[in-house]
């Protein structure tokens, strides 16, 4: 294959460690006029402009974008394909919400036709709001999860994504068997673990929709292939909490629920977390799981509000995720802003360099995946997105006040969404013009 080269010259910013371990100078790095270097879909170099510049060949291909900021692709850690066309149902918290919209708009994807339909809105979706690498849950449906890696496969974008598994407490239409999901799961991740930039997520709903044995398959899986990850939903309700204490009397809690079934480990990822006590914090941190924090969602479907202080000071890994369609946008950027707004009402802040690094490295973190996304550094995939500094006449104006890097986040993160997001490239191919 001949070398494609191609280098990218603007404003630059990516997270290099958590601020909330190396403090926030040491977190970032900042070129005001940087240059990206990118080869055969590879990052292959970063820098300020004026220094590699005379190292590179003269007729080497470069994009200048004026008013504008590279940053890495976003990472969504939690999302729902099957729900993209119910985002903003009215009224409901978390289990009425599931029985009233969820379960009603995800039976449509008993039909591939209608899986296949959506599985390309969503992908769009994600990259239109810079996201280039998502954990997905699908359906109970296989289909779903066929529909939505043949999308992403075409796009040679880095995703994962899983059947729901989920035997009872949900309607007849909706529901597997333990067997059945256990064989279904196991067809689908022979097909695409592992296939080019495709990873398979076991994918029990949460525990009151999954018998102990289903929860037992899903343990079994998780032993049976590497590097599989596992995706579920807990502590998102207080509702939902007691009923996991009523269904599961003979364990400690709603985190020992997963633990008994062996669902706890470097590659998995538990949703909003809003009720963890510490102690589960602790566990979670100690056998190196992450957490999905949702503001949109968790404020949306009044949840309640994620305790990020408390799961800093465990060193728990913790992703950014929209949650659609509890929660009520694709863009990381919006999600950020509501996060912001989740720690003020509980008198903490976040730092615009929190933000960014729970959008991008901390995500990849989250996922194990570090070294490979969520940093601009030398080595990794070139998954990068373009900011426009003049997305709308408010920007505009507004960033020309804006002092600093710091400021300029902020606002975008305040005032940004898939407007802001110009261009987005996966593996170096642009994927996505605004
Ligand atoms: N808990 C179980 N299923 C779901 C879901 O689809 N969305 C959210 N937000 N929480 C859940
Ligand atoms: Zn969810």
């Amino acid at each position: 294959m001949p070398l494609t080269r191609k280098a990218y010259r603007a404003a630059i910013l990516h997270s290099i460690d958590d601020p909330a371990i190396v403090g926030i100078d040491a977190s970032y790095e900042y070129f005001e006029d940087g240059l990206l270097v990118i080869d055969n879909g590879r990052i292959s170099a970063l820098g300020h402009a004026s220094d590699l510049l005379p190292t590179l060949p003269a007729d080497i291909d470069i994009t200048h974008y004026q008013d504008a900021l590279i940053t890495p692709g976003l990472i969504d850690t939690h999302i729902h394909l099957p729900q993209t066309g119910m985002v903003g149902a009215y009224g409901e918290q978390l289990l009425d919400w599931l029985n009233t919209y969820t379960f009603p708009c995800e039976s449509q994807f008993a039909d591939k036709a209608h899986a296949e339909e959506v599985a390309d809105i969503f992908i769009k979706e994600l990259l239109r709001n810079g996201t280039t690498t998502a954990l997905v849950f699908g359906s109970v449906h296989p289909q779903s999860v066929n529909a939505f890696f043949e999308a992403a496969e075409k796009l040679d974008v880095r995703m994962i994504a899983g059947k729901v598994m989920m035997d009872r407490n949900a309607p007849d239409y909706l529901t597997d068997t333990a067997e059945s999901s256990y064989q279904q799961s196991k067809a689908l991740i022979e097909r695409w673990h592992g296939k080019g930039r495709l990873h398979y997520a076991v994918t029990p709903r949460f525990a009151p929709t999954s018998t102990p044995e289903q929860l037992a398959l899903a343990g079994q899986l998780l032993g049976e292939y590497p590097d599989l990850y596992m995706q579920t939903h807990i502590s998102e309700n207080k509702q939902e909490v007691q009923w996991v204490k009523e269904l599961f009397p003979e364990r400690s809690g709603y985190l020992d629920v997963y633990d008994h079934y062996k669902l706890l480990g470097e590659r998995s990822v538990f949703a909003h977390g809003v009720h963890l006590c510490d102690d589960e914090c602790a566990r979670l941190a100690e056998t190196g799981s992450a957490v999905a924090f949702c503001p949109t969602s968790n404020l949306f479907l009044g949840s309640g509000l994620f305790n990020l202080p408390m799961a800093e000071k465990n060193k728990l890994n913790v992703g950014l995720g929209t949650d659609v369609g509890g929660g009520t946008s694709f863009s990381l950027l919006q999600t950020l802003n509501e996060a912001y707004k989740v720690m003020q009402l509980q008198g903490a802040r976040l730092s615009p360099f929190k933000s960014l690094y729970l959008a991008t490295l901390g995500g990849a973190r989250a996922l194990r995946l570090e070294g490979r996304i969520g940093t601009l550094q030398p080595g990794t995939d070139a998954d990068f997105l373009v900011l426009d500094y003049n997305a709308t006449s408010l920007l505009s104006y507004r960033l020309k006040q804006a002092k600093d890097i710091a400021e300029t986040l902020f606002v975008l993160m305040t005032l940004g969404d898939d407007r802001a997001v110009m261009q987005t490239y996966a593996a170096g191919n642009l994927v996505h013009q605004r």
